[in-house]
């Protein structure tokens, strides 16, 4: 029997009546009714900050939205997520990233094992590995430390690792360094080679599936290096981390080398598992731990929280009301932090390669719209950039702003500029310039436009811990909403294949199938090049 559909739900309806009602209400009229707004439509869960009061909200509104939370069976999803139900319908499996984070042994078991068991195991040869690399204890062909690491990972095996060394660069203690390479496009990896040296480099095959073309390719070039270089055993200095150990020691990859994750942990929610390598390579194990910790603190939150004190579900609830009620398609996420120039990127697959789905976990389409477009780029420099189109463009785009109210280098005065320059453009967009003198239609500014702000102290390992989880149990709160499955991703294996026929097509020269007269002309263009 066909499920019912959201859009027939009776708190849909109040909440499109709802939508029609507040949309005609300025931002600015609803901060004039209330001046408290401000810190009503906020939440703290230190040393995190949320202020969402620049929503198209109001008190009813998030009554309703917390009642469609619950007419959609959020807290018995969020039960399940935590304990281990097979919530990813698709694949059968359950959804474990929380285990990886967790101190807490919660009898979860997957095939008769133990889960708690398998992450402290892991966890534990992780430790043993950083601290041998730090100690200079491990040693390349001629006998030198090691003292350079190069992952080579693509999606949720690069994304996770490069943002957090990026992020925590101000914990790295500079013993080791760390590179990543991820493209197919063999500038990257040469670019890298070119700055560090065969002795002292290891290199880490991270793929969960040990089959990306991207990162074989890439490591059997990295191989070829080494041994170009005078490795007799190449595959000595290279590491895996993957769901596939015997792949891994059928490449040549020593067994105590070799690093595992699971099948119930899906690759964009992997960080906090061996994925997590280089960052506590860069930043030392004791502040990876405080990475994870800071994850199982949002955990706790997101378990444990009221939903309207609840910031994954308030949210995640937002989403779904710019979404679903305002027809907007995509999200900005603007960090006012340096050390976040990648969260962008790494939440564009963690919110799109989630919730980019047309189908429900029942198997039937969906008919209402699923995940946004996730774009953005740091602040400032965004001023200087797409703000124009946010400020004075036909969209209807959220912003997400998040800064720190503290640099990590203590200095005052540029912290201070980022930090009025980040605010000032939540304000503007609310604000505009309406009724200014003088004001030319070209200069009209109208305002109105809804934001919300982070902020945190500064930017930590527990921090950005705390951060990153937030934002995979928002993706988790979208989809119980919308009920599709946000822990496969499909959609991405077609192009894989097509691209091994055309490749196929182009090395031998020969048509191996039939293509557009489009893609033949284009691979006709490569072919004579
Ligand atoms: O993009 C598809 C995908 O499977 C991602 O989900 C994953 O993070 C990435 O490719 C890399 O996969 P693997 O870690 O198996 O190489």
């Amino acid at each position: 029997m066909a499920a019912e559909s959201i859009s027939t739900l009776p708190t849909w309806k109040k909440l499109e009546i709802h939508q029609g009602e507040i949309s005609r209400v300025l931002l600015n009229d609803l901060f004039a009714n209330n001046p408290k707004r401000g810190i009503d439509f906020s939440i703290e869960e230190a040393p995190l900050f949320i202020d969402y009061s620049k929503q198209p909200v109001n008190h009813d509104t998030i009554n309703l939205l917390v009642e469609l939370a619950e007419a959609r069976g959020l807290r018995a999803k969020i039960e399940d997520l935590f304990n281990g139900q097979v919530i990813n319908r698709s694949e059968n499996r359950p959804a474990l990233h929380h285990a990886l984070r967790s101190k807490t042994d919660h009898q979860v078991f997957v095939e008769e094992k133990n889960v708690h068991s398998l992450v402290v195991s892991e966890l534990e040869h992780m430790e043993a590995f950083i601290k041998l690399l730090h100690s200079g204890e491990i040693k390349g062909f001629t006998g030198k430390s090691i003292n350079t690491l190069v992952n080579i990972g693509i999606g949720g095996s690069d994304l996770g690792p490069r943002l957090a060394t990026q992020a925590l660069h101000a914990f790295a203690d500079g013993t080791i360094q760390v590179h990543f390479v991820a493209n197919i496009d063999k500038q990257e990896i040469d670019a890298v080679l070119e700055r560090v040296d065969a002795e002292q480099t290891l290199f880490i095959l991270a793929s969960k599936s040990f089959t990306s073309l991207e990162t074989i390719t890439n490591a059997n070039t990295a191989r070829d290096w080494l041994a170009r270089n005078g490795a007799e055993n190449p595959c000595n200095q290279i590491l895996a981390v993957t769901g596939k150990p015997d792949a891994a020691k059928a490449y040549g990859i020593r067994k105590e080398n070799i690093f595992m994750i699971w099948d119930w942990v899906g690759g964009r929610y992997s960080l906090w598992s061996a994925i997590g390598l280089p960052v506590a390579a860069a930043i030392g194990i004791n502040r990876f731990r405080d990475l994870l910790s800071g994850a199982e603190k949002m955990d706790h939150h997101f378990r444990e929280t009221s939903f309207d004190q609840n910031i994954p579900v308030m949210l995640g609830l937002l989403d779904v009301w710019h979404i679903n009620f305002f027809g907007s398609e995509t999200l900005a996420i603007i960090p006012y932090d340096q050390s976040l120039a990648l969260l962008p990127d790494y939440l564009s697959q963690l919110l799109m390669e989630s919730n980019g789905k047309q189908v429900k976990q029942s198997g039937e389409f969906v008919d209402y719209n699923t995940g946004a477009i996730i774009w953005g780029g740091i602040g400032s420099n965004c001023q200087h950039a797409f703000m124009q189109l946010l400020h004075q463009g036909t969209h209807h785009i959220p912003a997400e702003f998040l800064v720190a109210s503290r640099a990590n280098d203590n200095n005052i005065e540029y912290q201070r500029l980022l930090f009025s320059s980040c605010i000032a453009q939540g304000e503007a967009l609310m604000h505009g310039n309406q009724g200014h003198e003088g004001i030319s239609n070209d200069q009209l500014i109208k305002g109105n436009h809804p934001s919300i702000t982070i902020i945190y102290e500064s930017m930590t390992p527990e921090t950005l811990g705390m951060l990153l989880a937030m934002y995979e149990h928002r993706t988790f709160v979208q989809a119980c909403i919308w009920g599709i499955n946000p822990f496969d991703q499909w959609g991405v294996e077609l192009g894989k294949k097509i691209a091994l026929d055309i490749s196929a097509t182009i090395e031998g020269n020969s048509v191996i199938r039939e293509f557009d007269s489009s893609t033949r002309q284009l691979i006709d263009r490569f072919s004579k090049a």
